[in-house]
């Protein structure tokens, strides 16, 4: 009964404005993942969904003290105030992109969508764990920067700080290397990828906070409802930008990626296409708007750029599995959508071609992938810097799918599969691992956090200082190698970087089991003092391996260039020694 009484109140308090934390969180020590939880909702998915979005306040930028709460991260200091003095606008704000302190749109954008639309089905989870307050923080911080960022209908900033000025600069938030420049793309720069995804993450946070939309995608009579976000103004003020956004992105050409348009001083996040940007965007529109003729678009696009049956994973870079789900769910929550746009809903095919890739995955005939030995999903490419990602974000895909799937056994399936890869991440793993920073004491203790290491020296980022100066909690770290071996190095970033879009699906997989899951997440069960860096060198794109395991590209290349040489070397020594012989041969060939 507490529980929903604390559930009815912060629905009647979210009417007086933005939300005020009631209690306040603060992450509990690591030693408190050995605590069994005997409470419901359950202490350690509150702990769990609590610290990942702690995690979020941790990589703000610009004035602390703003917002609801203010700045609950004691050892973070007010920085880079001056981004946007370059444009005369103000760019400070928002999160730093990962360990270092660029500001990059591309992946805040995908972390906004992943965290909206989660909480458009699993919300209520937010409720039950007192964390909708903090919800509606993270988000506003998110969207209040992404606002500043687009001052007109087709200017879009896409990063702030340049990379190769950040690249040289490992320390703390009070030094950040300048100048930090603001890259806009614009009607002569396009960038239909960045304009489409920024009006996705628009367009979802505006159903968010709409007091009147709602959102029932499941089958039972009482379906988890959105969290108590409820505040037009901010919906509408949220709308407006993803409508401008994507008639920017839908009528400017060429179309284009925002890498093509403005260079390598944006490559930290190059996305391959913008394709799937688009369509996700124009479906995100008509969910939010009712409206058919995006719905027209979102199923032109789909058919027009041959986007069914691929099987890419979903991340900054692609979001095609989302788009198969949110069809999926369109078909459930908003048939009229596809009925307005003289189509079929057809909730069978969409269900089709969901289930197609799932099933693709579970049974390993999805390129490249297989499961570890220890049990992660591993998609070679893709999972070889931060092995989490794929996984987490399929994990979260199933579970929001399945209890729309079309049998009762697929909806089993992909529940479990889902669980496999959740109960990895929190330590059902062969190193007993938990790759949540703080959440036990086998948690990493050194993630590649610049800021969170207090460490200064860049030619010594493993070693100075000793013991990581600040603990980073409720970041999911890069995660293990292929052969789920994990070294928690400082330097090697492909396993200890922390960023905005690795922690993307994380509070939504927490508030997931908040609604279903009486048992603990699997480190509750782990002794202390289980994990230990293994034995010999790791392998991987961070700290290259010279040994026959595997040769960094520059080995392989300097070998290439030898065979190569040695080759041409045999044939002229043949050709010089040989050479009486060819001239007849090449004369005896003419006259023929
Ligand atoms: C809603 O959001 C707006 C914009 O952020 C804010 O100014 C206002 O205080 C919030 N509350 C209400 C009740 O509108
Ligand atoms: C914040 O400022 C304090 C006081 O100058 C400093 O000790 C601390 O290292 C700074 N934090 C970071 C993340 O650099
Ligand atoms: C458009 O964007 C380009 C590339 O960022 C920039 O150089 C140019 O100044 C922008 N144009 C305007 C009018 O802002
Ligand atoms: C769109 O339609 C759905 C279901 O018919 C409804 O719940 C929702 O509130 C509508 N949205 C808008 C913006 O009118
Ligand atoms: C949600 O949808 C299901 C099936 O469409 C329906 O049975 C149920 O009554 C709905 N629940 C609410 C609260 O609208
Ligand atoms: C998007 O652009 C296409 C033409 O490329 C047009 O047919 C369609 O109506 C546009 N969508 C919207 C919502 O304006
Ligand atoms: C429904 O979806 C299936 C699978 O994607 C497709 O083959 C079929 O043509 C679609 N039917 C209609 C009427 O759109
Ligand atoms: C929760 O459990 C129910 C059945 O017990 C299942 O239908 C649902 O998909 C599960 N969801 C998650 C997120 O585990």
């Amino acid at each position: 009964m507490l529980p929903l009484i604390l559930v009815l109140l912060l629905k009647s308090s979210s009417a007086l404005g933005q939300l005020t934390p009631s209690p306040t969180y603060s992450p509990p020590t690591a030693s408190a993942g050995l605590v069994a939880s005997t409470s419901t909702p359950n202490t350690q998915w509150s702990n769990v969904l609590g610290n990942s979005l702690y995690f979020y306040d941790a990589q703000r930028s610009g004035k602390l003290d703003q917002g609801t709460y203010g700045n609950r991260v004691e050892w973070r200091n007010d920085s880079a105030l001056n981004d946007g003095s370059d444009w005369n606008l103000d760019l400070s704000g928002g999160w730093y992109d990962a360990g270092d302190y660029i500001k990059a749109t591309f992946p805040l954008s995908f972390t906004l969508t992943a965290l909206a639309w989660g909480a458009l089905t699993h919300g209520e989870g937010y409720d039950q764990a007192q964390q909708t307050a903090y919800l509606d923080g993270t988000l506003r911080w998110g969207y209040d920067w992404l606002i500043r960022a687009h001052p007109s209908d087709d200017v879009l900033f896409v990063q702030v700080g340049s990379g190769d000025v950040d690249n040289s600069y490992w320390g703390g938030d009070e030094n950040i290397p300048t100048p930090r420049p603001g890259y806009p793309i614009n009607s002569s720069h396009p960038g239909t990828d960045a304009w489409s995804s920024t009006a996705a993450a628009f367009a979802l946070g505006s159903m968010l906070y709409s007091p009147s939309i709602s959102y029932n995608v499941t089958s039972t009579s009482s379906p988890p409802t959105s969290p108590s976000l409820s505040n037009s103004t901010y919906s509408s003020l949220l709308l407006s930008h993803a409508k401008t956004l994507y008639a920017t992105a839908n009528n400017t050409s060429p179309r284009s990626t925002y890498y093509s348009s403005l260079g390598e001083s944006v490559a930290a996040y190059a996305s391959s296409n913008w394709q799937d940007d688009l369509t996700l965007s124009a479906l995100s529109l008509a969910v939010a708007t009712n409206d058919s003729t995006y719905y027209a678009d979102a199923y032109n696009y789909y058919v027009t750029y041959a986007l069914s049956g691929l099987k890419e994973v979903w991340n900054w870079d692609s979001v095609i599995p989302a788009i198969y789900v949110l069809f999926a769910e369109t078909a459930i929550t908003r048939p009229q959508l596809a009925k307005g746009a003289g189509l079929d809903t057809n909730l069978t095919g969409w269900r089709t071609e969901t289930e197609n890739y799932f099933d693709s995955i579970i049974d390993g005939t999805f390129k490249r992938s297989y499961l570890t030995k220890g049990g992660l999903l591993y998609v070679d490419g893709d999972s070889d810097e931060a092995s989490l990602n794929p996984a987490m974000a399929i994990a979260m895909l199933m579970f929001k799918y399945a209890p729309i799937a079309s049998s009762q056994q697929k909806t089993e399936e992909y529940n479990d599969f889902a669980q496999s890869q959740l109960s990895y991440m929190l330590g059902n793993n062969p190193m007993n691992a938990v790759y949540l920073v703080g959440s036990h004491p086998n948690s990493p203790q050194n993630p590649h956090s610049a800021p969170a290491s207090g460490g200064t020296n860049i030619k010594a980022i493993r070693t100075s200082p000793a013991t990581e100066a600040h603990v980073i909690y409720g970041a999911m770290v890069g995660g293990p190698l292929s052969d789920d071996k994990f070294w928690d190095w400082r330097d090697d970033w492909a396993q200890t970087e922390v960023a905005l879009d690795y922690n993307a699906m994380i509070p939504t997989l927490a508030a997931m089991q908040l609604l279903n899951e009486t048992s603990d997440p699997h480190y509750v069960s782990i002794q202390a003092g289980t994990y230990s860096i293994p034995s010999g060198q790791p392998c991987d794109a961070a700290l290259p391996c010279e040994g026959s395991g595997g040769l960094s590209k520059g080995a392989k290349a300097g070998i290439a260039i030898g065979v190569i040489l040695g080759v041409l070397l045999i044939v002229a020594a043949i050709w010089w020694w040989k050479r009486e012989k060819i001239a007849s041969w090449w004369r005896k060939g003419y006259r023929r």
